[in-house]
């Protein structure tokens, strides 16, 4: 079965142009100006994309849907979560996998990969969270990269007794990952101070979620960055920094990679639109924006921002976390330590930053692609598989209408959570088509009823 979208923007992270797309099974086949569906099979499908940019399938390196976490389970499962992502235009995730302190990577590693095979209507890939560091460990990562199960691994330096990886097991792991060619994503904080920082608020009284900000400021991510990127210098592993949230950790990383560090960065959409004041609303609703590291002054928009536009921001993930607003965020009523954290944003992602960044004129439409899809690709062995519309590439298709008008609301989201974090604020573009691998999984903005099953991507070393 062939499919053409005609008369369509083709955007690429190098450049638009006006061109005909013809996809044949799973793969884009020609790209061309102008190409004659009176030339092709009968039963082709035509899609006129007049008006519309066709963007490459976006691309989340940052997402968590299986999430034992804070005490809580995150809400959504691979179904919701995937569903709500392709209707926001991401075709492709990576999940991040967090296991628990006793538990053997590989089994962690069979529990997710069993979940998303089952539930994701994505294309999916996972980080492997390296939380257990010692022989068995190393034994079962090494042979999870051999088998070209897991490429990258995560680590936190935050969230103390719980995922948090020790300075003694943080060289050796960055040794063995710049041996095995692994890249290694970080969550950069200081685990020890956050828990210092929470003892005091707590005991001083200071116990609603505008104290979130508060005990993990700006200084410590920023010394989170650094410590990484030291380690990073020292072992001469790759790093990727995930949910970069304001402009001292930013320009800790830009130093880091000057130096010779080989270091990337990714934020998130929360952090680029979003700020502290939402954590700071009344009757406990402040809780909804709780996320680590937290929402930031909107000062540090511009810092954001300006490093997406010059690309030392290199990738946009959501770090969707997704936890009702009753019954989980509620946990921490009387302690705001005790919030599950994280802000759903797997479906708002795109539009989001369409919105905020294309439509206000702080990037333009290639550098929306390259941090939405293309980079993600390149940096985690997916390229040119995924992230750009090339002839021979995955038909991973958006179509999108960029002058479509509407609001983000609750009443629209797939995913199961009980809030919008977005409620009610103004988007500007809309996906209106949606392909995955050739299939049509997005009609008139709607995610068909059977959107059929995502495909691990088996990716390889990079380095
Ligand atoms: O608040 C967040 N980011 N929740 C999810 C866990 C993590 O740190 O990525
Ligand atoms: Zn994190
Ligand atoms: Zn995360």
């Amino acid at each position: 079965m062939s499919l053409l979208i005609r008369n369509g923007t083709v955007v690429n992270a190098d450049g638009e142009h006006r061109l005909d797309v013809l996809v044949e099974g799973e793969t884009i086949s020609r790209l061309e100006p102008i190409i004659d569906p009176s030339d092709l099979p009968a039963d082709t499908e035509v899609i006129d994309a007049t008006g519309k940019c066709v963007f490459p399938g976006f691309i989340d390196p940052h997402v968590h849907i299986h999430l034992p976490f804070m005490g809580t389970n995150a809400i959504d499962d691979h179904d919701s979560a995937t569903r709500a992502a392709l209707a926001g235009g991401t075709t492709t995730i990576i999940e991040m996998i967090c296991p628990g302190p006793e538990e053997e990577p590989r089994d962690a590693f069979g529990t997710w990969k069993g979940l998303a095979e089952e539930g994701s209507h994505c294309d999916f890939s996972f980080h492997l969270s390296v939380v257990r560091f010692d022989e068995l460990a190393e034994e079962q990562l090494r042979e999870l990269v051999a088998a070209g199960e897991v490429a990258s691994f995560k680590i936190f330096l935050a969230y103390k007794g719980a995922l948090d990886i020790a300075d003694e097991n943080l060289f050796p792991l960055l040794e063995l990952a710049r041996e095995l060619g692994v890249i290694v994503t970080a969550h950069c904080e200081n685990a020890e101070a956050v828990d210092a920082m929470q003892a005091r608020l707590i005991a001083e009284g200071k116990t609603g979620p505008e104290w979130h900000e508060p005990s993990r400021p700006r200084s410590v991510e920023a010394t989170g960055v650094d410590h990484l990127c030291t380690f990073a210098g020292l072992t001469g592993a790759h790093v990727y920094i995930v949910h970069t949230s304001c402009g001292a950790a930013l320009e800790n990383a830009k130093e880091a990679r000057a130096a010779g560090t080989q270091v990337w960065v990714e934020s998130v959409a929360p952090h680029l639109v979003l700020d502290k004041s939402w954590a700071e609303r009344p009757d406990f609703e402040g809780a909804k924006f709780v996320m680590s590291p937290p929402l930031r002054d909107a000062e540090e928009h511009d810092a954001l921002w300006a490093g997406v536009a010059d690309r030392s921001i290199s990738t946009i993930g959501t770090d969707h976390a997704p936890f009702n607003f009753k019954g989980q965020k509620d946990m921490g009523l009387d302690a705001f330590t005790r919030i599950p954290n994280g802000i759903p944003s797997i479906q708002e992602r795109v539009d989001l930053i369409h919105t905020h960044g294309v439509r206000t004129g702080r990037i333009d439409r290639p550098t929306f692609v390259d941090a939405c899809s293309t980079q993600a690709a390149r940096i985690f062995g997916m390229y040119p598989r995924k992230g750009v519309i090339a002839v021979g590439s995955d038909a991973d298709i958006v179509v999108y209408d960029p002058d479509a008008k509407g609001t983000f609301r609750h009443a629209d989201s797939l995913s199961r959570t009980d809030y919008c974090g977005f409620e009610g604020m103004e988007r500007i573009g809309a996906v209106e088509t949606v392909l995955r691998r050739g299939a049509v999984v997005v009609r008139e903005g709607t995610v068909v009823e059977d959107p059929g099953p995502g495909a691990f991507i088996s990716r390889a070393p990079t380095h």
